[in-house]
């Protein structure tokens, strides 16, 4: 396609090169973007009287038409052009005859592919965000079926103390709510106009830049044009938070990975999430859970990326930034991949109840709260330590667990034991006894899943 910006040179370039510059394969999806940013110019060039008002008609319903016509898919994108804003002129100008070339007064490709990538990680925003809600929603729903599900809570991947499998879900639940918190956050930022700023320093056209950002949703405009035109700061942050909610997503893949091992069998993953192997005939692989924490390292990738490329650009637009777009749609895309994936996974998960209550039964978790006995005795709590941590030894030695070792055996260590000891550590009471606030006990646990409902709108 012939190009559109020859003049001082004769736009003579290499084929090789053109295709080195173009960035079409990719910002191709912004076009949605892309025109509707070009209604609100078109509407406020007319209605400031840059152009008339039937050439800003014309425009708008040209850029309307190429719309449409490339979402039934009678126009298709012409990928030897350079990128999607001189597609959608080129093609407008060939419809739409001279008019078509007032688009682009008092605008620069700068300003205008600042503004539609801000425009589309705002979609991909409140895209990724329903889906966490979705995610969150499933996680409250499983987390309220067991509550009081006991299972051994972990420290160095050592059985620790008693909690409940809901408990367990819950803190996984308030993760994603931060990160709901940040996507609303960098939404915020995200959502500023830089249409207007031109190529670097503004315009000599009395535009009116307040009106064009309002017309497009934007709660504010930039208000330094090299700015604007220059800073990818937004898109820094969208992979920032995504890739807080991957090492998220990754962490609880991988307890999934382990809780489905023949190990633990706490959970049995769905058919429809699990594959098999091609040579043992009894494997059941968590791939999808697997690949949720591998691509974890390609969103890490990808934020790494973009800080690079921009960490030495002197101001304003360099070429260098074509290179913001590919990294970050490729993050959004992961990142809502994996919550569709997820979200039924856990949804059709088998949770194995009785295995977690075993695992919770062998490990000595309740030791914490035998030495607590003592201490409510009157025993220092050190003492209750060192004492309990001797009957535990004891207990393994002698193929015995803390539920069921004699009175007579117990009192052999301290005087202080009774009968109400085996009260005490009663893996359930001990899960009930943990009040404090946002501790595992069934009570806690609801007060936490309200807060999600709330929080998500339920
Ligand atoms: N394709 C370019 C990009 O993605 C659009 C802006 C080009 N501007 C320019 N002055 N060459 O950044």
């Amino acid at each position: 396609m012939a190009k559109m910006w020859t003049g001082v040179t004769a736009g003579k370039t290499d084929p090789l090169a053109d295709d080195f510059n173009s960035s079409i394969r990719f910002d191709k999806r912004m076009a949605r973007q892309d025109i509707t940013g070009s209604i609100a110019h078109a509407a406020m060039l007319a209605s400031k009287g840059i152009i008339t008002e039937a050439e800003g008609d014309a425009l708008a319903a040209g850029l309307a038409e190429i719309l449409e016509d490339l979402q039934t898919g009678k126009l298709t994108i012409d990928e030897s052009c350079e990128d999607i804003h001189m597609f959608v002129e080129q093609v407008l100008t060939e419809r739409i005859g001279e008019t078509g070339k007032k688009l682009h007064t008092a605008r620069s490709r700068n300003d205008q592919v600042a503004l539609d990538l801000r425009m589309t990680l705002r979609d991909e925003n409140d895209e990724i965000s329903g889906l966490i809600r979705k995610l969150l929603k499933v996680l409250a729903d499983t987390a309220e079926k067991h509550k009081e599900s006991i299972m051994p809570g972990y420290t160095h991947l050592q059985r620790a103390q008693p909690v409940s499998f809901g408990h367990h879900l819950m803190a996984y639940a308030m993760m994603l709510l931060r990160d709901l918190e940040r996507l609303k956050d960098c939404r915020k930022r995200t959502n500023v106009s830089p249409i207007g700023c031109c190529a670097l320093a503004g315009t000599t056209y009395e535009t009116d830049r307040q009106m064009e950002a309002g017309l497009l949703g934007f709660e504010g405009i930039a208000m330094n044009s090299m700015d604007g035109v220059s800073d990818r700061d937004f898109a820094v942050e969208m992979l920032s938070t995504l890739a807080i909610l991957m090492m998220h997503l990754s962490r609880l893949s991988e307890e999934l990975i382990l809780w489905a091992s023949w190990e633990f069998r706490f959970i049995s993953l769905s058919d429809a999430y699990t594959t098999g192997s091609s040579i043992m005939p009894q494997k059941r692989n968590a791939d999808m859970a697997e690949l949720i924490r591998g691509k974890t390292g390609r969103v890490y990738g990808e934020l790494m990326g973009l800080l690079t490329t921009l960490k030495g650009l002197p101001l304003a637009y360099n070429k260098d930034m074509q290179e913001d777009k590919e990294g970050v749609f490729d993050a959004c895309d992961t990142v809502k991949m994996c919550l569709k994936v997820l979200t039924p996974m856990l949804e059709s998960m088998q949770v194995n109840t009785g295995n977690m209550l075993l695992a919770a039964q062998k490990g000595f978790i309740n030791a914490t709260d035998l030495a607590d006995y003592l201490v409510k005795k009157g025993m220092p709590f050190r003492t209750a330590y060192k004492i309990s941590g001797q009957i535990v030894r004891h207990c393994m030695e002698t193929g015995q667990v803390l539920e069921t070792l004699p009175p007579e055996s117990y009192r052999e260590f301290s005087e202080l034991f009774d009968d109400d000891v085996y009260a005490a550590i009663d893996l359930k009471a001990c899960m009930e006894k943990r009040i404090s606030e946002g501790g595992t006990s069934a009570s806690s646990v609801g007060k936490q899943i309200a807060l999600v409902r709330k929080e998500i709108g339920e």
